[in-house]
Parts: structure tokens; C-alpha cells; sequence
């Protein structure tokens, strides 16, 4: 089959082929269909973020499955899947309390399969998973609790988005922060993640939604989610635009972008007692700095957020019930689709911040 390899951090990657092994037991075998690029997979092709190299990446998708391996029980062939990028044990205390995004098993993967092989191999080399979906080629095998069946007249694109950008950033708001009907909110960082946190602050009731951003027509497309208000961060001062806009300051924050500088300004623009969420992911050399009394004497909270807190089994089904309410929207964070072969190109887009999302479509018969 053919996938995206990325062999050196900084570098192109490499479209080629790459051998798949079948699936083992508790594994399934997906035709990917759809899979999302997404700011997490840049972090790391840019060297922000380390893994180990040789690495599939790609962790938004959806597709069809083709095969299971034995045992498997949720999926058959032909089931429409989104996948999940945080497989989950089901046995571990964090799966036990509920909170299976942080299950164990996710530490131990770390580019491997959970038996701790791999199923990907090219020029003569086992290449790294990446989060168990490296969704950047034509089919991918995945641990069963990685792929959530799905209706099947959803477009694959809606489906992909599913397993990154509308989970984390509806789930930050709803999950995370649990914002309340009336609450003012700031968000920085409109990008695909970023966008889903506006919506999920429409959803949650908020009456104020003040967006932040450097482009313009990211600011643009904020409003068109919900944002009753949007500041250019490259124009002017976000903490104090934001302080003017919600009286003295914003109840909940989120930093959408992966930052140390913008989640100290998450914070600083908070009222008393606000919430600061921390969903991008900074790079691995920068620390988070608050301002010692100031947080202390306001009483404010910095929560940190891994894909939107989300249990994806209950939630999941949920944004879909809200997309078919019409009160998620889903197609219009889809600006670009673009083939496999393109994806250096998809990567340079969302570098530049070009459109809303890009989209790897693959042919499905
Ligand atoms: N102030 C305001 N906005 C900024 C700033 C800044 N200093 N720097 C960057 N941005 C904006 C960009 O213009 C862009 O619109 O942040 C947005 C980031 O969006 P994307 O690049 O589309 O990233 P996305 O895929 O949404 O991911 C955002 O969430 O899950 C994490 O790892 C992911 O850290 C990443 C973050
Ligand atoms: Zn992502």
C-alpha cells in the first residue's frame, strides 16, 4: 500500500510503498477513507515534538473496515469506523474511573502496536505507529478499541474530523471546563481544533465568545461558529480586548494553539476565579509560567485537556445527534481535499494557515 513516511524531522515526507501486516488478534484492518491534517502531526514533522523516527503519522480518520483479527467483536468488514487515537485497556484504574483517554496503554504504546510490534515495515525497516492510527496511507491495522463503528451515509470527511479536531474542541468545553449557560469565554486560536471550541461554546450557552487569532480569515470563519467577538492578536492586545469585552474578564479561557506565551495570556485574561484549558499541545523545550500571585490571590484554575476529556464511546454519538440537529457544524470546517500524494502540500497549507481543515481523501470502491 502506500503511505506518508516521515524519515527526518524537518523534511518532506516521503510517499512510498510501506508493507502492512494483517491483522493479529484483537486488531482490525481499515481501508482509511478520509484522515484529517491536524496541528499535532506538524508539531512533530517540525521537531516540536519528538518521536521515534521512521513514523507513519496521521491520527484523524475514517474509513471501512476490511478485516478483523480473532476475537475481535465490536466490527465486522464493511463497517464505516472513525478511528480513536487513544486506545483504552478497559482494565486500567484510569478506564475503571471512567476516563479511558487516559488509560495506561497509551504510555506504553509509544509507536507500537500494544503488543509492542509493529504492522508497518519499508526499506527493510519496522516503522513507528503513531498513536496507534497513523492514518496517512491507504489502510492502517488498529487495536479494536481504536475504531468506533458509525452509520454508514456519513461522509468519511465529517467522520475523520470526529476522531480529532470536533472531539477535543467541543469536548474541551463540555468535558474539560464543563462551561455553564451564561458564561463569557475566550478562545486562542481558531484553527481546526480552535473552531470546535467556539462551537462547543455556543452549544454550552455561552453569551460571550471572544475569539483570538492573527488571520483574518480565521477570525472571519469564528463568527460564522459562534464568536459574538474576535480579536487580531497580530493588531492588538488579546488580554485587554478580552478584559474590556467581558467586563473585567473572561470567565473560561482555552489556548487552542500550543503555546507557552498564548496560555499565559489564557490566564491572564481570566476573571476571578475563571478557568484557563490548556488544549495545544506547546513544544517539548517550552515550560508553562503563571504569575505567582496574582493566580493565587484570583483564584484561578489552569486545567490541562487531552482529546476533550472525551469517554468517545458516549461522546461521539452524541456530536453526531447535535450534527443532525444542525447545531454542529461539521462540513464547513472541510475547506480542502486533497489525495495522499499531496500530503506535503496539505502540511504546508495548514503551516501557512491557509482554509479551515485539509482533508487526505482516498478512493474507496
Ligand atoms: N495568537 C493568536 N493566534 C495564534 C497565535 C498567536 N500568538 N499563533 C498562532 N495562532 C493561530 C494560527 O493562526 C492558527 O489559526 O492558531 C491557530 C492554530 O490552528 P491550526 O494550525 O489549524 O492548529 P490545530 O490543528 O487547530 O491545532 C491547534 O491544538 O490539538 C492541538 O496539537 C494541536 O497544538 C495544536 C493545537
Ligand atoms: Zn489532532
Amino acid at each position: 500500500m502506500r503511505a506518508a513516511v516521515l524519515y527526518e524531522v524537518g523534511q518532506p515526507l516521503a510517499v512510498e510503498e510501506v508493507e502492512l501486516d494483517p491483522p493479529r488478534q484483537g486488531e482490525v484492518l481499515v481501508r482509511i477513507a478520509a484522515t484529517g491534517v491536524c496541528h499535532s502531526d506538524l508539531h512533530y514533522i517540525k521537531g516540536d515534538l519528538v518521536m521515534p523516527l521512521p513514523v507513519v503519522l496521521g491520527h484523524e480518520a475514517a474509513g471501512i473496515v476490511e478485516a478483523v483479527g480473532a476475537g475481535v467483536q465490536s466490527v465486522q468488514p464493511g463497517d464505516h469506523v472513525v478511528l480513536l487515537f487513544a486506545p483504552a485497556c478497559g482494565r486500567c484504574r484510569y478506564c475503571a474511573a471512567g476516563r479511558p483517554h487516559l488509560c495506561e496503554m497509551r504510555l506504553r504504546v509509544r509507536g507500537r502496536m500494544p503488543d509492542g510490534t509493529s504492522r508497518l515495515h519499508a526499506r527493510g525497516e519496522d516503522l513507528h505507529h503513531f498513536t496507534c492510527v497513523s492514518s496517512w496511507a491507504e489502510r492502517a491495522v488498529v487495536p479494536e478499541s481504536g475504531v468506533l463503528r458509525v452509520e454508514r451515509d456519513l461522509p468519511f470527511a465529517v467522520c475523520a474530523l470526529l476522531g480529532c479536531a470536533v472531539t477535543t474542541g467541543v469536548g474541551a468545553v463540555l468535558n474539560t471546563a464543563q462551561v455553564t449557560p451564561g458564561s463569557t469565554v475566550a478562545v486562542f486560536g481558531l484553527g481546526g481544533v480552535g473552531l470546535n471550541v467556539v462551537q462547543g461554546a455556543r452549544i454550552a450557552g455561552a453569551v460571550t465568545i471572544v475569539g483570538v487569532d492573527m488571520l483574518e480569515h480565521r477570525l472571519d470563519a469564528a463568527r460564522r461558529f459562534g464568536a459574538t467577538h474576535t480579536v487580531n492578536a497580530r493588531r492588538d492586545d488579546p488580554v485587554k480586548a478580552i478584559q474590556d469585552l467581558t467586563q473585567g474578564g473572561a470567565d473560561y479561557a482555552f489556548e487552542v494553539i500550543g503555546r507557552a506565551a498564548t496560555v499565559r495570556q489564557a490566564v491572564d485574561c481570566l476573571a476571578r476565579g475563571g478557568t484557563a484549558v490548556a488544549v495545544g499541545l506547546p513544544p517539548a523545550r517550552e515550560e508553562l509560567a503563571l504569575p505567582g500571585p496574582a493566580f493565587i490571590l484570583n483564584e484561578k484554575t489552569l486545567r490541562a485537556c487531552f482529546y476533550g476529556s472525551a469517554r468517545l464511546r458516549h461522546d461521539i454519538p452524541r456530536l453526531l445527534a447535535l450534527y443532525h440537529a444542525g447545531r454542529l457544524m461539521l462540513d464547513e470546517l472541510v475547506t480542502a481535499a486533497l489525495p495522499l500524494e499531496r500530503v506535503n502540500e496539505a502540511v504546508a497549507a495548514l503551516d501557512r494557515g491557509d482554509g479551515l481543515r485539509t482533508i487526505l481523501e482516498m478512493h474507496t470502491a
